[in-house]
């Protein structure tokens, strides 16, 4: 089965054919990055129109690249939820459109579904039960993928999301958007024990997280150093934040995995195409006999490749939606 996918959720325009939801015939994204660099973060007006002036042409080049038409194909999918309404109405129009007009199923996908499945695009081996980590610039959620559509979440972040630390702490250093691979970059020159970060902890519950402590200690230790005339060290901030985001990632995930018995953990989302991340993760699953599954970089930012593989197992399960599918700007995951 050959599934059409479509993604506009946020700075990427994208489209993707994907085949039985684990083969990936093509998969076109046009970024906008450049763009909101210049105002230090995505502007949403910008982003709608950006996304109406690109679409069609992404479309086309999914459907070139793949050797496919409209008529070939056998759905069209789009992410329908969470994150900013005006950019996803232009991807929901979008396939409604070429849905009705091709007389295709018209399926709605999560867009952290998405991210989640991404790993099943990378590891064709990898089946739930698993748990995995979602870590991207408006989530970071530790999930149980029950089934295929079936999610339990086990703890999120209950302030910052990890990727917008990393976006903010970026820009207090002057690194600009999106902060991330700023941050990772400047990471490698630092040191990483530097400065003493504090790892963020939520009361009594072991599986939540919680990053805007962790960004006022990094924005206080800069106003400090700055009152007493000591120049600070960009890069041995950087390597010291990241340091403290990734030992909470890991924490986290290490007692999930305990208290779950689980043998497979998979990373999702932009942040975990962070190198750190990724080793210190792996550190711990090797020593735990665990099998760490992460999706190349280009599949954990955003991309429709993702949704096309969420798509497939979501419309086996019985999934289609009809021409009333509307953008859900903060669609709750498997609710
Ligand atoms: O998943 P994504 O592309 O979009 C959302 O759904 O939010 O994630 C974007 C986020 C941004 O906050 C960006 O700074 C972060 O992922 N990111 C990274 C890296 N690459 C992207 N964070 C840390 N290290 C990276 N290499
Ligand atoms: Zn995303």
């Amino acid at each position: 089965m050959k599934i059409l996918a479509i993604e506009s959720s946020c700075d990427e325009t994208a489209a993707a054919v994907v085949c039985d939801g684990r083969q990936v015939l093509s998969n076109i994204i046009s970024t906008q990055i450049p763009i909101h660099t210049l105002y230090g973060g995505v502007v949403p007006e910008i982003a709608s129109r950006k996304h109406i002036e690109r679409i069609n042409r992404v479309v086309k080049m999914a459907l070139k690249e793949a050797n496919e038409t409209l008529e070939t194909v056998d759905a069209v999918a789009v992410t329908y939820g969470p994150g900013l309404v005006g950019a996803l109405l232009v991807g929901v129009a979008q396939a409604k459109a070429m849905a009705y007009a091709a007389g295709l199923p018209l399926v709605g996908v999560h867009h952290i579904e998405g991210h989640i499945s991404a790993n099943y695009i990378t590891d064709p081996t990898l089946e739930p039960p698993f748990l995995c980590l979602v870590v991207s610039g408006g989530h970071t959620h530790l999930v149980r993928v029950a089934d295929y559509g079936k999610y339990e979440i086990l703890g999120r972040s209950v302030d910052d999301a990890a990727g917008e630390a990393f976006d903010k702490v970026a820009r207090s250093i002057g690194l600009g958007y999106p902060g991330g691979p700023k941050i990772e970059e400047a990471a490698k020159r630092g040191n990483p024990d530097a400065i003493d970060f504090p790892i963020g902890h939520v009361g009594d519950s072991p599986y939540d997280f919680s990053f805007s402590g962790l960004k006022s200690a990094v924005l206080n230790y800069q106003n400090a150093q700055r009152m007493k005339g000591i120049e600070i060290n960009p890069d041995d901030l950087a390597a010291s934040f990241q340091k403290a985001v990734v030992s909470a990632l890991v924490e986290k995930s290490e007692i999930a995995i305990e208290e779950f018995g689980a043998d497979r953990f998979a990373l999702a989302g932009g942040v975990a195409s962070n190198g750190a991340l990724r080793s210190a993760m792996k550190e711990m699953c090797d020593r735990r006999g665990v099998k760490l599954c992460f999706p190349e970089p280009v599949l954990c930012t955003d991309n429709a490749a993702m949704i096309g593989s969420a798509a497939y197992y979501a419309y086996k399960n019985g999934r289609q939606d009809g021409w009333d599918l509307n953008a859900v700007p903060n669609l709750p995951l498997g609710e």
